[in-house]
Order: structure tokens, then sequence, then C-alpha cells
């Protein structure tokens, strides 16, 4: 599949990784770039999301994908600037007049769904308001990080509504039941500081820091081994679908079939060998695995 189409709503600028992983990779970083609107999420971002998605799962050369809001315009003169967003929710004007029977195909084939089925690690690099459906691309991620200055909530209750892309579910998952009923029925919004404490964020950043830790970060993941990375995924992820014995059933299958993996014979013998990393050792094998197909070797 082809990468997406350049789109004004939707950035995407591809970082190549750093590691000296033989085929390369990105990390592949999306800006939500409605900055009047605070980033809001309306048909178009949602639609530029959900390609995005698909690109990056069909493409093996993205490796992490961080998904961010973009900073505000220079106002025009006598006008004042708009505040930092990641994304301050679905954009509400598309919800006026629409009925039950108009709205449910655009939650049904919805961006939080398409972000969460990743098998690839997501980060949420936020800075700014992370409110309603922007506060749940944030949970459909693996990582938040986030600056002091943030602002997190679901505010639909002041609208008549509830969270509809999956908050009500992920919130009480990540922080437990009484800390999401308290955001979900209150609809106030938490600072940065409280949302680290109470372990909704990773990590907490100042500003001038947040791109190069969220960077590190995604680096250090770009550099494992993919096949590797995605197993590890699902194994956590099984905690959160299935009771607790079908889950330690489910990673312990995961884990043997990982013997069966050239990462997990090199990684090991990357350890074993005091080699420099598995990274290096990949490259490495990859490299002596191609030369021996090409003059007809086994490998
Ligand atoms: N949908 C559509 N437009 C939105 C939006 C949203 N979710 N959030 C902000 N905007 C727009 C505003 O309408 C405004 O547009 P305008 O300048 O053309 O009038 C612009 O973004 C700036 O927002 P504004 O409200 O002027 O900024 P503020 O600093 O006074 O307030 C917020 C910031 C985030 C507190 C406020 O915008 C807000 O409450 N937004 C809605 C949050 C929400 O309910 N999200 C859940 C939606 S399901």
């Amino acid at each position: 599949m082809s990468a997406p189409t350049e789109s004004d709503v939707l950035q995407i600028e591809n970082v190549p990784a750093e590691s000296s992983s033989p085929s390369g990779g990105v990390v592949s970083v999306w800006t939500i770039n409605r900055p009047e609107k605070l980033n809001a999420l309306n048909s178009e971002v949602n639609s530029a999301l959900k390609s995005a998605c698909e690109w990056a799962e069909s493409d093996d050369s993205v490796r992490v994908i961080v998904i961010t809001g973009a900073g505000p315009n220079v106002p025009p003169e006598g006008k004042r600037q708009k505040p930092n967003s990641f994304v301050a929710g679905a954009d509400i004007s598309e919800f006026e007049g629409k009925s039950s029977v108009e709205i449910r195909p655009i939650f049904d084939d919805n961006p939080w769904e398409y972000i969460w089925n990743l098998s690839k690690p997501t980060i949420a690099m936020i800075d700014g308001f992370a409110l309603g459906g922007g506060s749940e691309i944030a949970l459909s991620c693996d990582l938040r990080l986030a600056t002091p200055r943030s602002k997190f909530g679901t505010p639909e209750i002041n609208l008549g509504l509830i969270p509809g892309g999956g908050g009500t579910q992920r919130l009480c998952r990540l922080l437990g039941y009484g800390r999401a009923m308290e955001m979900v029925m209150s609809g106030e919004m938490i600072g940065g500081e409280e949302a680290h404490r109470i372990g909704l964020i990773n990590h907490l950043v100042e500003e001038d820091e947040l791109r190069d830790k969220t960077m590190g970060i995604a680096q250090n993941l770009a550099s494992k081994s993919p096949h590797t990375i995605r197993v590890a995924k699902a194994a956590v992820r099984a905690a959160l679908e299935q009771p607790f014995s079908a889950g330690i059933l489910s990673e312990r299958d995961m884990f043997c079939a990982l013997f069966d993996t050239e990462d997990m014979e090199i990684g090991v013998k990357a350890f074993l060998n005091r080699a420099v990393s598995y990274t290096h050792l990949r490259a490495h094998e990859t490299l002596r695995y191609l030369v021996c197909r090409l003059v007809g070797e086994k490998k």
C-alpha cells in the first residue's frame, strides 16, 4: 500500500530510524493540523487518520507511530493566540442536527479503533488540550507523554453526551473504575501533573523537551525486533481482553513461539557473545545471510 497522499489536516513526517537496522525503517510522526479549531477531529481528519493507519500497518518500514497536534498559528494583529492543543475533541459542529442513525456509521468506523488496532507501537505526544475524542486518541496509543500545561478531560457530559471513542472503557482499564467514573461524570479537566500522578500519562515533560524525549523513546522502540515488539504488544493487550488464567496461557504460547524466530536466536547470541546490541548483530547476521544467498551457500 502506498503512503497516504499529503493532507493539510494530517501531516506525516517519516523520521529515519537511527538504529543500524538493515531494513532501515522510520518513526512516522503524524501531526493533526487544525490549530484554528484546536485540532478538533472533523470527518476529514478522521478519514486521514484511518488511511494513515492502514498504510502504517501494511508498510514494513514503519516501526513506530507518534501522534501529535499542531501548535497554534501566529494570530492576526490584535487577535489573541489560540491555546496549545493536542486535540480538543471531536468537531462539535459536525454533531449538530444529527440523529442516532446518522451518527452511528461514523462511530462504527472510527479512528480510535484504527489506532488501537495497530500492531506497531504508538505514542501520543501531547502539549495542550486533550479533551473528549482527543483524550481518546491519546488513550488509543500505547504510551503518552505530555507537558505540565496539558489538560485532559472527557467533557462530553456537558454536551449531553458520553465519550464515544472508547473513553469509558479505556479510562477504566488505565486508571481504575473510581477515577474513570469521576472524569466521565464530572467532565472536569485535570492538568499534566495530575494526569501523571494518576497514571494517565507515562511521562511529564517540559515543552522544550517534549519532542526530543518522545523521539528518544520512539527511536528506542524502533531499534527492537519489529516482530518481537508486536508480540510484546499483543501479549500485554491480552491482559485487557482475557481472564487472568487465559492471559497467562496466551503469554506462554507467545513466549514459546518466539523460540522459533531468528530474532530470538540473534538476540540470545548477542548477549552470550557479549556482542554490542541486538540491532548491531541483527545487521551483521542479515548481511551474512544476504551474502550467503548471493553466493548460493547455505546460511
Ligand atoms: N469542536 C469544534 N470546534 C472546537 C472544538 C471542538 N471540539 N474545540 C475548540 N473548537 C474551536 C472553537 O469553536 C474556536 O473556534 P473559533 O475561533 O472559530 O470560534 C477555536 O476552536 C478556539 O477555541 P476557543 O473555545 O475559542 O478556545 P478557548 O481557549 O476559549 O477554550 C476549550 C478552549 C478547549 C476549553 C474550548 O474550546 C472547549 O471547551 N472546546 C470543546 C471541548 C469539548 O467539549 N470536547 C469534546 C467534544 S466531544
